[in-house]
């Protein structure tokens, strides 16, 4: 039973009788001083040398306890020899007192003081020292750990007979309301969090401080067991935060960034440390109020804690346990949608995109192809092409986090990432183009807008063909070649635009026209799906008659991989290759990261030295070793989940199933892999599908000029099951529009 040994007195031996068992039994000659302890007695030993300290077991205590302490503290030695604190010295042995027999053991003594203030650095320091010694127990075993102490949080149900003990009725109110929510809110989730072995009593009291605060001594392991990690440090927080009662949770957040330092805490533990805290404040009040009825000759040693404990009790209250959860860490509860509508409107101005369907839809998660939305509502996410491995795939985002512990910072440094992913980026190219040279940015804007600087600086001309209706970007020059976005009359001097290949017009005589028109071509940009345009697929000639005239006119040919690219259209890595193509430019964007923002210019070196700012162009955040990692991740798992064929044999599927469709709505299904556009007309029949899909759990976008082309552009790892719902509730959504 847990109060077992709390139920026991502490022994009670004399200073001088101290120190003739110091003498007697571990051969250590000194005067002998009362360290103060709740079950045990600890004497410092003065020989006038190191010193020793010298512990004075309960008659209660078992032998295989303290085995496990001895255990614990050699088993650390062993892992981490920096970490500081007592060390045995001697074997355990036995003494008579009074009462029956006691162990007795000598450990090294550790110098430094016991902190009641810590400086804020401190704080951190003493945390991220708390999470190196779990790290370091963390491959301890011992059969004696399965112990039950009260004073683990695990056993904080079992406070309540204790309750009757505080005196004051509004107090013990407190403390029982702590109990209900342990019970309601982390006893379902324990079974969930972490466990081991822990010193399971990292307070003030038993950490030391050198000069500067830093610890340079944990002691008393007798609180040693296997228990949740949380709560342990837990133990640690209630104390750092009780010793500065004013500044409590700034002081929580300093000493969280501490212990994450050296072990990142999981969001269940996070979700859970506000009620771990409280319920460990719990422990001491309650545990110090039966105590002190027991032994009030020890009141002080007992209460020492007890004012600031109840005053962070009381903290707690007055804040809420929801609110504490949130100040220590936890997330937010999501906002109401139409309130955080309100919000978004009133601070983010009109320019910004707005939202898309009437009831936008206000997302809290994402995995593979599904969306999760505040209402807990699963969506499918049959549109967005940027997370192309899927939302949040553990390996893309596990690899930023990594490099985001281990080093970000920018390209003007050495690191290996960014020089690993130009290599594997020049890999995937086709020989034939024989690309050497790869610039790293952020986003598909930028990587244009340096492509369309290469252009112009290698031709000397100011010239550009885009398609009718393409889309490159949002810089004031890529939005020059972006029709999609052109106000109305706006007119480029320098732009031509041709009609999309696939589209039905003759592309030679649509490059011969452009050409007339512009005073000499520094590129041609094609996006190879035809996106904005609304999804074609021409013949492989008509593309490379676009190619063939841009060089002959002196242009350069740039491939803005940004929307096909990534295997979107099956088959091949890059859209270009279905049309047999050898570009001069390679622009990457979206995909590349999974969602992390990186971008790519891929090119030649003989057409970068005719850039004449090619030695100064540096983006802060381009190549990063994060965003380099990011875009690594997302090449690794295209190749090993094989996702370049996945796609071209769902997205056949998927085409299939489009095609067999028998609506009337239906003008044309066209596109390759999982870039689908479905033309339905009219652009109001189209909105009223999205929205009406959107309903459904399903979500699509549309495209095209006259914006009626349904497009179905899903993360790679769409699979058939999917597409068939997608078919299904199109069908249905068709029907009903
Ligand atoms: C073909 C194409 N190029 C470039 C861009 C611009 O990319 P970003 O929005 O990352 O700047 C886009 C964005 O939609 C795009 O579709």
């Amino acid at each position: 039973m847990s109060l077992s040994v709390l139920e026991t007195s502490p022994p009670r031996f004399s200073t001088e009788e101290a120190a003739a068992i110091a003498a007697d039994v571990f051969g250590v000659e000194g005067a002998a001083s009362d360290l103060g302890s709740e079950r045990d007695q600890t004497f410092l030993i003065d020989d006038g040398g190191d010193g020793a300290v010298l512990k004075i077991s309960n008659v209660g205590e078992d032998a295989a306890v303290l085995d496990l302490e001895r255990e614990a503290i050699l088993h650390i030695a062993s892992v981490d020899p920096e970490l500081p604190f007592a060390r045995p010295r001697g074997e355990r042995a036995t003494v008579d007192g009074p009462e029956g027999a006691h162990y007795v053991r000598l450990f090294e003594r550790v110098r430094g003081r016991v902190g009641r203030v810590l400086p804020d650095r401190a704080v951190y320091d003493y945390a991220r020292t708390h999470a190196r010694l779990n790290l370091a127990l963390r491959s301890f075993f011992h059969p004696a750990a399965a112990r039950r102490l009260l004073w683990d949080v695990a056993r904080t149900p079992e406070l309540r007979p204790l309750l009757p003990s505080i005196e004051e009725a509004r107090r013990r109110r407190l403390v029982a309301g702590v109990l209900h929510r342990f019970e309601e809110r982390v006893l379902p989730h324990w079974p969930e969090l972490r466990a081991q072995i822990v010193h399971g009593d990292m307070s003030l009291d038993n950490v030391l401080l050198d000069d500067r605060d830093r610890v340079s001594g944990i002691v008393d392991f007798g609180d040693c067991a296997f228990t949740a990690q949380a709560g342990d440090f837990a133990v640690a927080l209630a104390s750092l935060m009780r010793a500065r009662l004013d500044d409590a949770f700034r002081i929580a957040r300093i000493a969280i960034d501490g212990y994450s330092s050296r072990l990142p805490l999981e969001s269940v533990e996070l979700d859970l440390l506000g009620d771990l805290v409280a319920a460990r404040l719990a422990a001491i009040v309650s545990i110090s109020a039966w105590r002190v009825r027991r032994y009030p000759e020890n009141s002080e040693y007992i209460q020492a804690w007890d004012a600031d404990s109840w005053a962070l009790l009381e903290l707690f209250e007055e804040i809420g346990a929801d609110g504490v959860a949130v100040e220590l860490g936890a997330p937010r509860p999501p906002s109401a949608s139409e309130e955080l509508v309100r919000r978004r409107a009133a601070t983010v101005g009109a320019v910004l995109t707005p939202l898309t369907y009437s009831r936008p839809i206000h997302l809290v998660r994402g995995e593979g192809v599904w969306f999760y939305d505040a209402d807990g509502n699963r969506l499918l996410d049959a549109y967005n092409n940027v997370p192309v491995v899927g939302h949040c795939h553990p390996r893309v985002t596990e690899a930023i986090v990594r490099q985001t512990r281990r080093l970000n910072t920018h390209a003007r440094y050495l690191y290996e990432p960014l020089v690993e992913l130009a290599e594997r980026l020049l890999a995937t190219m086709p020989r034939e183009a024989a690309f050497d040279t790869v610039m790293l940015v952020n986003s598909g804007s930028e990587a244009n807008d340096v492509a369309w600087r290469i252009a112009t600086a290698a031709t000397g001309r100011r010239g550009a063909i885009v398609t009718e209706h393409a889309y490159h970007g949002v810089t004031a020059a890529i939005a020059a070649l972006s029709p999609e976005e052109w106000p109305e009359n706006f007119r480029p001097a320098d732009v031509a635009r041709i009609a999309p290949p696939g589209a039905g017009a003759d592309a030679h005589a649509e490059m011969a026209r452009a050409l007339v028109k512009l005073d000499g071509v520094a590129a041609t940009f094609l996006d190879c799906a035809f996106t904005s345009d609304g999804i074609f697929v021409p013949q492989s000639d008509e593309v490379r008659s676009i190619a063939a005239q841009t060089r002959s006119a002196g242009g350069l040919v740039v491939a803005d991989e940004v929307q096909a690219g990534y295997g979107r259209m099956g088959g091949q890595l890059w859209s270009f290759e279905h049309y047999g193509i050898a570009p001069d430019v390679v622009t990457l964007g979206k995909p590349m990261g999974n969602g992390y923002p990186v971008a790519a210019i891929v090119t030649r070196s003989d057409i970068v030295e005719r850039f004449p700012f090619a030695g100064t162009v540096f983006s802060t955040f381009g190549g990063n070793p994060v965003a380099a990692q990011a875009a690594l991740a997302v090449l690794d798992v295209i190749e090993d989940e094989r996702l370049v064929d996945h796609a071209e044999q769902v997205g056949a599927g998927l085409l299939a199933k489009l095609r067999r469709l028998d609506r009337p709505e239906i003008v044309d299904v066209r596109g390759r892999g999982l870039m689908v556009g479905v033309e339905v007309g009219e652009a109001k029949r189209a909105e009223r599908v999205l929205d009406r899909l959107r309903e459904r759990g399903v979500l699509i976008g549309r495209t095209g000029k006259l914006e009626n082309v349904l497009k179905i552009r899903p993360p790679l790892v769409f699979e058939d099951e999917h597409a068939e719902v997608l078919v299904l509730e199109l069908d249905r959504a068709l029907r009903d529009c």
